[in-house]
């Protein structure tokens, strides 16, 4: 069973944060999610630690880069311990940055990935001064300072160190809940824009919208120009019926059974004026 099917459902103000990861993941088709229900009130450390490798796996997109080589974008995070590859960093005469332990050093990566950049994952010609990293805090992606914690913890656990990050309290669950304009324990509410949905359905992890460079899948700023309105719906919602050329079957097959038709429409209006 992989990480994409390791879904667990929080009740109170948890919920729809696995809601909303459950709505990102390129699900296999035919595996089920597992659920796991756990109370806000008995969250424990294994439970937010699980939560951070599914943030990781899903809704963080961090595996899109992170991957074992030959395939990775990035350093394998996962596969080495990321504690002590964190000393290292902080001992560095190139590190500028203000961390002073490991948790530290991990948010710093991830709010801001400029600060300390890893030798030789610079942006090309940068001189490794920049990092192709997006901030994690920002959009598209926008995690909470609480998602940001469940991964340290799951980055210190993974390899037996100690967690020094807290858990959340209720409070903070429930403010995640609210920020995020759902109903606690309701689904998520549908996108009123189309750049809301784009970002709702994580469309642009895999796809670059101001751009023809291919990430995981083409790139969509000429999509209008090639495809009609009929294509672009089609691509969508049974995106395997259709290849891009020289593409895998790397996108999810669910949208149509996720979104609403208001949602799907306004994705399509918006991709069919992409002429350029
Ligand atoms: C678009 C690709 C991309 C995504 C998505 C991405 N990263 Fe990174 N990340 C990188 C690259 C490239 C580096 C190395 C350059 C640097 O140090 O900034 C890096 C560096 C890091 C480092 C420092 C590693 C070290 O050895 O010091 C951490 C920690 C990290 N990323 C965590 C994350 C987490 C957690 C996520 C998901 C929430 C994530 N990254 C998403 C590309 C990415
Ligand atoms: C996990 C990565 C991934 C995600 C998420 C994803 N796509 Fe894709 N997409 C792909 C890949 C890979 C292809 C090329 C293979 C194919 O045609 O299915 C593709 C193809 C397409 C195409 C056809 C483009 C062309 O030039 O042929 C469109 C349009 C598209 N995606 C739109 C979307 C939209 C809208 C979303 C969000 C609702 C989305 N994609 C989410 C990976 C992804």
């Amino acid at each position: 069973m992989n990480l994409f099917n390791k879904v667990m459902v929080f009740s109170v103000g948890l919920t729809l944060v696995f809601t909303l990861v459950a709505n990102l993941l390129p699900q296999v088709e035919g595996e089920a999610p597992v659920e796991k229900q756990v109370d806000i009130a008995s969250l424990t450390m294994d439970d937010f630690v699980a939560m951070g490798e599914s943030l990781f796996a899903n809704k963080g997109t961090c595996t899109l880069c992170h991957k074992p080589p030959p395939l990775g974008r990035a350093p394998d995070i996962e596969g080495v311990d990321m504690v002590a590859v964190s000393v290292k960093r902080l001992a560095d005469p190139r590190y500028q940055g203000g961390a002073t332990d490991a948790a530290g050093y991990i948010l710093e990566s991830m709010v801001d990935p400029g600060n300390f950049v890893v030798a030789g994952w610079g942006k090309k010609g940068s001189n490794d001064t920049e990092s192709p990293m997006p901030a994690i805090d920002k959009a598209p992606i926008q995690l909470s300072a609480m998602e940001m914690d469940a991964i340290i913890a799951w980055l210190q656990a993974k390899d037996g160190n100690e967690v020094t990050v807290s858990l959340p309290s209720p409070e903070a669950a429930a403010q995640v809940a609210d920020a995020s304009g759902a109903e606690s324990g309701s689904a998520p509410m549908a996108a009123a824009t189309a750049e809301e949905a784009l970002t709702k359905y994580a469309c642009t992890g895999c796809h670059s919208l101001d751009s023809n460079e291919a990430l995981v899948g083409p790139g969509l700023l000429n999509v209008g120009g090639r495809m009609t309105p009929e294509q672009i719906r089609q691509s969508i919602v049974d995106p395997n019926a259709v290849l891009s050329e020289g593409f895998a079957a790397a996108m999810p097959t669910d949208f149509a059974t996720k979104m609403t038709v208001s949602e799907l429409e306004l994705i399509v209006g918006r991709l069919a004026e992409k002429k350029q």
